[in-house]
């Protein structure tokens, strides 16, 4: 399949670009270091459309498609990772899985204000206990008639303090296993919901993480997404595009190291002359460049899979396992070829070689990957 970008791919491409350069990269470093969430950047990303850019335009959306959405992901995760975990989780889990699956009233009061950017959301599957093994829900939703009763935690939530809307997974028919999961819209402000304290994380430590407790939250009925019990297939199919977006946020990371360090190679000096001029480094920026590309087709494919209504569960699981190994393999050899200077902040390098890590574990790690693709390949 050949990707010929269009003119308005090519517009949304460039004004990622610019954001990513003129409002992203100035303070970057400083909000990793402080932990400081891009509350300023964010609005300003909702501003411009990049928060809900494929919903329909009558929801508030930018009605694009998910090729033009891997390519701002791209841009914006070059320079902050941080920033597109964000636009990530609020595009492909929330916005989507509202749109495809919520009501005609959920999306009239949740969806046109998460497409707009006017507020953010989350999504609320993993728990102490239930990571890789998501049907292991320990979140339980008593269904008391008008209302469920939610009681439980959640861990490991991107958005966890800064969204207004959480879509949470939970427990409503234990005998029924996965069967028994339902999904549902909790507003922020809903008595007993608690924000716990903020992960200090290794990497994308601009964007806030959290776990989540639930203390008797009354949500009303009509609150559920779904029929009863569609909560895990909800959270599987949404999660299946939430796949592309990180795939997409990987090749950044990836892309970023990679024009980085090309950069540096071109510039510094060491035994007479320019180290791209030796061979050692032509090498490494040959595999990455390489590397990168094949990465750009994966992410591509299993959009274009996406957009023309294929199914693109393979496609998304073989993007983000290739692309987020991509990124680790990129971003490690970035900080080689900078040498000392890799090692410091000021250079980018050594961030981007620590945010690389989390798309190899989130939205299901490399071997939950492994698994969705072995299963599609033998079914
Ligand atoms: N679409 C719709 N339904 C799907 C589906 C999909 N893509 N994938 C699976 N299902 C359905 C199956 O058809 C099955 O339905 P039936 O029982 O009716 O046949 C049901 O879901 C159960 O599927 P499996 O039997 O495959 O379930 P499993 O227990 O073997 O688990 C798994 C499969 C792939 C391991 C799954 O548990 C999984 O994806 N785990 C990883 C979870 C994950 O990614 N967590 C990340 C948290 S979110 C996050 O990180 C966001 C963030 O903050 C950045």
């Amino acid at each position: 399949m050949l990707f010929d970008l269009t003119e308005e791919h090519m517009a949304v491409q460039a004004a990622a670009r610019d954001f990513a350069q003129s409002e992203l990269l100035p303070g970057v470093i400083e909000r990793d270091e402080q932990q400081k969430f891009p509350t300023d950047q964010i609005k300003k990303m909702g501003e411009l459309g990049f928060l809900g850019m494929m919903v329909d335009p009558k929801y508030n959306g930018g009605g694009m498609d998910s090729i033009a959405y891997v390519l701002a992901m791209e841009e914006i995760s070059k320079v902050d990772a941080s920033a597109s975990v964000v636009m990530s989780v609020n595009n492909s889990l929330v916005c989507w899985g509202l749109e495809k699956y919520g009501t005609e009233e959920q999306k009239q009061k949740y969806l046109t204000r998460l497409a707009a950017g006017e507020v953010i959301g989350a999504f609320c599957l993993s728990e102490p206990e239930a990571g890789s093994d998501a049907t292991s829900q320990h979140t339980t939703a008593e269904d008391k008639g008008e209302y469920y009763l939610l009681n439980g935690t959640k861990n490991w939530i991107t958005n966890g303090n800064s969204a207004s809307v959480y879509l949470v997974m939970a427990q409503t028919h234990p005998e029924l296993k996965h069967k028994g999961i339902n999904a549902f819209i909790v507003d922020r402000d809903t008595p007993g919901f608690e924000v716990g304290p903020k992960e200090n994380k290794l990497g994308i430590r601009g964007s806030d993480t959290h776990s989540l407790m639930f203390t008797d939250v009354k949500v009303p009925k009509e609150n559920r997404i779904g029929e009863d019990g569609f909560g895990f297939k909800f959270a599987m199919s949404v999660l299946a595009g939430g796949r592309i977006g990180i795939a997409a946020q990987a090749l950044g990371i990836a892309s970023g190291a990679y024009e980085l360090a090309l950069r540096y190679a071109k510039e510094r000096k060491a035994f007479g002359t320019e180290i791209a001029k030796h061979q050692a480094i032509q090498f490494k920026l040959a595999d990455m460049a390489t590397n990168i590309e094949a990465a750009r087709l994966l992410c591509f494919q299993a959009a274009a899979d996406k957009d023309a209504g294929r199914d693109y569960t393979k496609s998304g699981a073989m993007a983000k396992l290739f692309a987020s190994q991509v990124a680790m393999d990129t971003a490690v050899e970035a900080v080689q070829i900078h040498g000392g200077y890799g090692y410091v902040k000021e250079y980018h390098v050594e961030r981007l070689m620590r945010d690389a890590k989390i798309t190899q574990i989130y939205e299901g790690t490399s071997e939950i990957q492994k698994i969705v693709i072995s299963r599609e390949i033998l079914k």
